[in-house]
């Protein structure tokens, strides 16, 4: 069996990616080994030089490499270019191409696991970090009528907003006060949480962008954080009674987008989720 598809990234341990990749080339009987390679950033430029070998179809990229390989690739996608970052690189005929594939594997959460389309709706963001430029970029191709971007740093948040603003769309840059956020959120039917808020094992676990109190009752509440699978903020979008979903969905259809794009073949999507979900119960 060969190796030509794997993962780059520094640590890279804890990556449920080759159990889903796995799955998915073992179901459509692709004679590949998804691999799992660390790769120091000393050693990224040499490695990521391996991807131009005759056979080879790509290598995911995580952290901390998804934005220092852009300078090593041969060309980017508008999608990598937009967001600034490569998380996917394919190799067509030895030129590396890098993509992004964040945005659209969150879209494609949101519209095919929860059942949600953002076109035409109003949203909210918190966070403006790297997971919050991929779903802003995402949101604008997806047609959002307006969006909001919560951040504890709103200079950051102006930023983003002023990068992505184009013709009718024009991002609205807030900070995370109740006051602020209360002139927003309740009107909004998207709520998207980019920030550590939630993250199990960081300082914030039990923390939450917003509460219930001011959600609407027909939000889709989303939460880019996939650990724990329900973070407080969903919980808080529930209460309201509105619906959430994980980012597992997001993590997921990131690498089923890549995949398919490297193999050219649709990805067994059931089989991936079954894969990944049978992982983490058992972790
Ligand atoms: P990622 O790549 O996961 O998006 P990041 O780029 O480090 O990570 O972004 C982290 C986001 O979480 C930022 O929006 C950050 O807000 P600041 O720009 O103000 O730093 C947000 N964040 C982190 N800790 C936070 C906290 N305790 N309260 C509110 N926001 C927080």
């Amino acid at each position: 069996m060969s190796s030509n598809i794997g993962i780059i990234g520094h640590p890279i341990g804890h990556t449920k990616s080759p159990v889903f990749q796995q799955a998915g080339l073992d179901e459509l009987g692709i004679d590949e080994t998804f691999e799992a390679w660390d790769v120091k950033p000393e050693e990224l430029e040499a490695k990521v030089a391996t991807f131009r070998a005759k056979g080879f179809l790509a290598g995911c990229v995580t952290l901390p490499h998804k934005q220092a390989v852009i300078p090593i690739v041969d060309e980017l996608t508008d999608a990598a270019e937009a967001v600034g970052a490569v998380n996917w690189i394919f190799n067509r005929d030895g030129k590396l191409v890098g993509h992004n594939t964040d945005g659209t594997g969150f879209l494609r959460g949101l519209k095919e696991k929860a059942g949600f389309d953002p076109k035409g709706v109003d949203a909210v963001v918190f966070g403006a970090g790297g997971a919050s430029r991929a779903i802003v970029y995402a949101l604008k191709t997806a047609g959002v009528a307006r969006l909001t971007i919560a951040n504890r740093t709103v200079e950051t948040a102006q930023a983003l907003a002023s990068e992505f603003s184009e013709g009718r769309f024009k991002p609205t840059a807030i900070g995370m006060s109740r006051d602020e956020l209360s002139n927003y959120v309740p009107y909004a039917t998207l709520l998207v949480n980019t920030t550590s808020l939630g993250m199990a094992g960081g300082p914030a676990e039990l923390a939450t962008p917003v509460t219930a109190d001011m959600i609407s009752a027909d939000a889709m509440g989303y939460d880019a954080v996939y650990a724990p699978p329900m973070t407080k903020f969903l919980t808080e979008v529930e209460e309201a009674g509105g619906t959430s979903e994980g980012g597992m969905t997001m993590l997921v259809f990131q690498g089923i987008e890549g995949f398919e794009m490297a193999t050219g073949k649709t990805a067994p999507v059931d089989t991936m989720f079954s894969a990944i979900e049978k992982a983490l119960k058992s972790d």
